[in-house]
């Protein structure tokens, strides 16, 4: 059994008051039992996050890390960092990172590389654009992602990862997958995973993202091959957010 998880990821949103906001309210919500639930927050409110959320189980993660442990990087953070103010996960190959920062496969390993090497659980982000699955690209793409990255892992490096799908025309848009597109991208990616070992394929956490919020949450959770959600605008709002985590429940 799989332990869902509802991951949300701020990206370069929020502010120190919805931080203590989300405290409060995850603090007295009552979570469903056997939901893991995380919150990516910019990197400035990690410290102040981490220390809020103390009172729930709510765990905290980055959006991005640089793959070098320190040195004259202006501007970056490690993951040695991360850990250092307790972060448990961080965001790796995200859509916008890949597009916007230039991140290709090759700096996408080395981030997964360096945050295993600390000890932080990478969730390595996949996902076509609407051009390349328009073009019927969606599996070679996404599975071409994954294999740049699990290709070069080792078996034991591999079992430390969760994945998400997220389409980027889903992404921001409104547009959701429906639960049959994204369920068979879920499916193939799992049965990507079996070709390296079965128990890869049992034990992994592929998480869905792309429009979640709570009135889609139920049907896209209810796929067998989707373990929870990478939330990014409804994770903006407590209570959009917490509707998400019951729905994993
Ligand atoms: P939205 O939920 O805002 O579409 O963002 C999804 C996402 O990119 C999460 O990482």
């Amino acid at each position: 059994m799989r332990t869902p998880l509802i991951a949300g990821n701020w990206k370069m949103n929020g502010s120190l008051a919805l931080v203590e906001d989300f405290g409060r309210a995850l603090a007295e919500a009552r979570l469903p039992r056997g939901v893991e639930v995380a919150l990516m927050v910019p990197a400035p409110y990690l410290a102040a996050a981490v220390s809020t959320l103390a009172a729930s189980e709510v765990a905290v993660g980055g959006q991005t890390l640089n793959d070098q442990p320190s040195g004259a990087f202006t501007g970056e953070v490690s993951g040695a960092m991360l850990v250092d103010v307790g972060a448990r996960f961080v965001l790796v190959g995200h859509s916008e990172r890949r597009t916007l920062f230039g991140e290709d496969d090759a700096a996408v390993l080395a981030r997964v590389r360096a945050a295993l090497g600390v000890g932080l659980i990478p969730v390595l982000c996949l996902g076509e654009s609407l051009e390349e699955r328009e073009a019927g690209r969606t599996e070679a793409v996404v599975l071409g992602q994954l294999a740049a990255v699990f290709d070069a892992l080792s078996p034991d490096e591999r079992s430390r990862l969760v994945i998400a799908y997220e389409p980027v025309w889903a992404i921001g848009t409104g547009r959701t997958a429906t639960p049959e597109q994204a369920q068979a991208v879920h499916a193939a990616i799992r049965t990507r995973l079996a070709d390296y070992a079965p128990a890869l394929a049992e034990g992994l956490r592929v998480l869905y993202g792309g429009s979640m919020k709570a009135a889609n949450a139920g049907e896209l959770l209810a796929q067998p091959d989707i373990d929870g959600g990478l939330v990014g605008g409804a994770s903006l709002k407590v209570d959009e957010f917490l509707a998400i985590c019951q729905s994993a429940g």
